[in-house]
């Protein structure tokens, strides 16, 4: 038994010499540990031993084993080691190498604007609705108070795409769908930022632009609470020290309607090239909702009262970005959009 030991313990000695890899390992293991082992054959004719033989090639044959395991597995960890620090080797990072540079994107001013936007109305208790830029005849003039053959229509050259649809020319449309929608005819507070489309192309028009409608309907509404609220926003949009001026003005949609004037940020309102030296800026039409547009949206105008007001994004866009021709913003040019980032940072050192 004994010489059985030490001829297995011996080749196991040489065996081990030659082994390099995982595979050859494991056939190892079966030569030794396997079903048809040698140290398992050590153990195999016990039926035919007696009592005491058993106990002494038993003894010898756990002895072996245990031997054979560990020199087995010391090895294993052997060849791990060697085959991790290869690949290590192998696949090593210059980090000296110069990086790849990743172009990061910055979100587009149009957007920065909508985001202030809508922050603002919905911290007073708005809703932000949408509604579709492909829109009907009805609810972009007639439900709100202009029937065909109005001359309000002339001064939005519309896109129709046929007698019914066209492609809306203001987000004052969502104001006719919104009281539609709104069966239980409840107070409304919303506001529907969005595109709208009009023939128009120059540096200061695109047929293409951004507008924010405003609706509240309630009772006891007046304007007194369009002037608050406007006062509010363009201090939030423009600065601290904004005025706001209310103008007489005419919209089909509201009565009275206003239009609302912000002293210039440039100059605060000593007049400069941008407010064309008269202190002040145009920024947002507005009014009280004529009764008919109420009336037509469900709303009984013995009950409610409503206000409602519409202003074009780009321009504030332009305005705080000195942005100074609006198709820039539609052209999507990586090397203007990419100065954004950068201009909110200088902004915010201010
Ligand atoms: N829809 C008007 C425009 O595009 C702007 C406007 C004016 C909207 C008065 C309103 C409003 O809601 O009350 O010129």
């Amino acid at each position: 038994m004994e010489e059985k030991k030490d001829y297995i313990l011996e080749t196991l000695e040489n065996d081990l010499k030659q082994i390099t890899t995982e595979q050859q390992l494991i056939e190892l293991k079966s030569k030794y540990l396997g079903k048809k082992g040698l140290v398992t054959e050590l153990t195999s004719n016990m039926r035919e031993l007696t009592e005491e033989q058993r106990r002494e090639v038993g003894a010898v044959a756990g002895e072996v084993r245990s031997i054979v395991t560990e020199k087995i597995n010391a090895l294993s960890c052997q060849i791990q080691e060697k085959i991790l620090n290869e690949k290590l080797e192998k696949e090593k990072i210059d980090i000296s190498l110069p990086s790849k540079k990743v172009r990061r994107g910055s979100r587009h001013p149009f957007h920065r604007i909508i985001e202030d936007v809508e922050d603002f109305f919905v911290s007073m208790g708005y809703d932000v609705v949408r509604g579709p830029e492909l829109e009907t005849d009805e609810n972009c003039f007639q439900r709100l108070n202009v029937p065909l053959g109005h001359p309000a229509r002339d001064a939005q050259d519309t896109f129709y795409i046929d007698e019914e649809y066209l492609l809306r020319t203001q987000t004052s449309s969502v104001q006719a769908r919104t009281m539609q929608e709104n069966q239980e005819k409840t107070p409304i507070r919303m506001i529907c930022p969005g595109k709208v489309y009009r023939r128009d192309d120059d540096a200061t028009h695109s047929h293409q632009f951004g507008q924010v409608e405003g609706l509240v309907i309630d009772k006891d509404i007046s304007l007194a609470d369009l002037k608050g609220t406007l006062e509010l926003f363009a201090k939030k949009m423009l600065g601290e020290n904004t005025r706001v001026r209310f103008r007489p003005s005419f919209f089909p949609f509201t009565e009275p309607s206003v239009e609302v004037d912000v002293s210039c940020f440039k100059c605060g309102g000593t007049g400069c090239p941008l407010c064309k030296k008269t202190g002040w800026i145009e920024v947002l039409g507005a009014g009280m909702v004529h009764p008919n547009v109420l009336r037509m949206g469900g709303y009984d105008p013995e009950v409610w009262t409503g206000f409602a007001f519409g202003t074009g994004l780009d321009r504030f866009a332009m305005f705080r970005y000195a942005i100074p021709d609006i198709r820039y913003l539609y052209t999507n040019d990586v090397r203007f959009l990419e100065q954004f980032d950068r201009k909110d940072e200088e902004n915010e050192v201010k």
